[in-house]
């Protein structure tokens, strides 16, 4: 078990800066998500922290050691890919054995290991089959096996269930977060797909273009999100995001006046351009005591227990999510309440909330 630490790391490839002073703590025994877009340096991060690539500047510690010259093979670190290629012509216990023969490891070792981790991902009875004769999910557990093995101080995982059904995903999400419980290892999983980083992290990293957004549990990523980046990336559908300007009674964002409660909080920003952040949960049907705008809707999208409610104010589409036995024979033009304590308003230049 380790901590691990960035500190001031940057990282070019050649002309391109893909890090820019990152630091980050990982504590030690801690389920750590990395989540962001494509070609934001998540995969970057891993190799660095493995020793796989070489950094620009900075320091990366794995407990108090300063890793930044130290090869790949010593720095106990496991890392489990997207593309875990088996050796196909491997039985699942040589493929598991693989690494620490490799290594040298004395052959009861090797067996105890092999046993102890067939055990834990209950792969046991298939130690003599391979891989060929595995389903995906018994295959990704032997890749998985393979790091556990190793008995590393670290664990990394990057995006290792991007190959599966949706289905099997779950399945493993929840068998890595179990693992994890039983190792009490630190783990560090990459991720760009945003349900899977608010599902298994107890603390996640927004990254974008190499820059930490925000960091936090789930909770307080989603309900109070950094900037306008972190209010769209986070939440499925994602958040509403409408520009529009406090005249001191009203919002109004395309000539049309949505009448929110509780927003003394704006009164210095009155006249001022902002973007205001609702969740489509955070749109309810209202009645007339308690409307905040009557929106034309355009179209519903039924889910099984919830509707989404696709309507437009002006040029913007607001999305709403309600459930589903509220939502038959809506009128064409539809009075919708937005519940004040779930309102968000970010600056409309930095993004940034207010
Ligand atoms: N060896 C390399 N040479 C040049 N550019 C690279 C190299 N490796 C990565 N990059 C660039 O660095 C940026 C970050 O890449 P990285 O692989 O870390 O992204 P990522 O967040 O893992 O993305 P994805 O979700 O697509 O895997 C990208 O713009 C990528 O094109
Ligand atoms: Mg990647």
């Amino acid at each position: 078990m380790a901590s691990v630490k960035y500190s001031s790391v940057d990282k070019w490839f050649g002309k391109t800066e893909v890090l820019q002073g990152f630091n980050l703590i990982v504590q030690d025994g801690e389920f750590l998500v990395l989540v962001g877009p494509s070609g934001c340096g998540k995969t970057t991060l891993l190799r660095l922290l493995a020793g796989l690539e070489e950094l620009s500047s900075g320091e990366i510690y794995i407990d108090d050691r300063l890793v930044n010259d130290v090869p790949p093979k010593d720095r106990d670190i496991a890392m489990v890919f997207q593309n875990y290629a088996l050796y196909p012509h491997m039985d699942v216990y040589n493929n598991l054995a693989f690494g620490l023969k490799l290594r040298k490891y004395p052959k009861v070792e090797i067996k105890e290991r092999v046993q102890t981790a067939s055990d834990i991902l209950e792969i046991a009875d298939l130690l003599d089959r391979k891989p060929k004769a595995l389903s995906g999910g018994q295959r990704q557990r032997v890749a998985l096996g393979r790091a556990i093995v190793r008995q590393p101080k670290v664990f990394l995982f990057d995006e290792p269930l991007s190959n599966l059904d949706a289905k099997l995903r779950v399945q493993m999400r929840a068998e890595i977060k179990n693992l994890h419980a039983k190792l009490k290892t630190t783990m560090i999983y990459v991720t760009h797909d945003q349900v899977e980083a608010m599902t298994m992290g107890d603390r996640i990293v927004i990254l974008k273009d190499g820059v930490v957004q925000q960091m936090g549990s789930p909770a307080e990523v989603y309900d109070t999100p950094a900037n306008v980046f972190v209010a769209g990336f986070i939440g499925s559908p994602s958040m509403n995001l409408i520009r529009g300007t406090w005249d001191g009674e009203n919002f109004i964002t395309n000539g049309i006046a949505l009448s929110l409660e509780g927003n003394e909080g704006l009164e210095q920003h009155r006249g001022e351009e902002v973007v205001m952040g609702i969740r489509p949960e955070n749109i309810v049907l209202a009645d007339a005591s308690n409307t905040t705008v009557i929106l034309p809707l355009i179209i519903q999208e039924p889910l099984g227990s919830e509707v989404l409610l696709h309507f437009k104010a002006g040029e913007t589409k607001v999305v709403a999510k309600i459930p589903s036995k509220e939502a038959a024979r809506l009128p064409g033009e539809v009075p919708v309440r937005f519940e004040p304590g779930a309102i968000h308003y970010f600056n409309s230049r930095s993004g940034e909330v207010l």
